[in-house]
């Protein structure tokens, strides 16, 4: 059984929906470890109320290399095979990202590379654009910038906020990472230049 490592550090519904897809049998995965940079994160709660293996790891003060050697030894503890960001607002350094290659993954709010970086859902809709949506990703060693895994596009409605697109962004995000993980686990890709190519049948 392949095991996660998930990192957060906030409300945690990505994380939380990974989670019963492992529960209901739809991700066969297990979660070995999540980590929250922010004590105070209700993702964390959550991890715990699951009966997770839930770790508080503050990073107030802590420069990026040290505490990401910190996160590292603990994936490397519960011997995490692929790191999962969920909601995790922490820039990772270059050789953490080193550590992990193509064994990183994040989940965005907007269509990349349109919109990187925070609140893109808000930007896309100051933007105006007519069709948003969300990126299953690996992580590189730059912002929201690594080889894309899935995307799902969002229909900006006349009607909406930016607040009732998000929420429409946010039922597409649980979907499409459950189903990125499934695929990078199942090892039936390969990476050509920027592309993932997923490996298709020959018999
Ligand atoms: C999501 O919008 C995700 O795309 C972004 O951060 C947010 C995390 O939300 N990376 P949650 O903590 O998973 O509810």
């Amino acid at each position: 059984m392949k095991r996660l490592g998930v990192l957060l550090s906030g409300r945690g519904s990505n994380f939380e929906a990974i989670a019963q897809n492992i529960r209901v049998g739809v991700l066969e995965a297990e979660i070995a470890v999540v980590i929250s940079n922010r004590p105070d994160a209700p993702g964390l709660e959550i991890a715990r109320q699951l009966g997770l293996k839930a770790v508080a790891l503050s990073s107030k003060g802590v420069g990026r290399e040290d505490f990401d050697q910190q996160v590292a030894a603990i994936l490397d503890e519960h011997k995490v095979d692929l790191v999962v960001l969920a909601g995790y607002m922490r820039l990772l350094s270059g050789a953490f990202v080193r550590r992990y290659p193509l064994r990183i993954v994040n989940i965005h709010p907007s269509l990349l590379p349109a919109f990187p970086g925070l609140d893109a859902q808000h930007q896309a809709f100051d933007y105006g654009v007519k069709v948003a949506g969300c990126t299953a990703h690996f992580v590189d060693e730059h912002l929201d910038s690594g080889p894309i895994i899935l995307q799902s596009a969002v229909p900006v409605l006349e009607a909406d906020t930016a607040e009732s697109l998000s929420a429409r962004i946010l039922v597409e995000e649980h979907h499409i990472y459950t189903e990125a993980i499934r695929l990078v686990l199942s090892g039936r890709w390969n990476l050509e230049g920027r592309r993932v190519v997923m490996q298709t049948d020959v018999n």
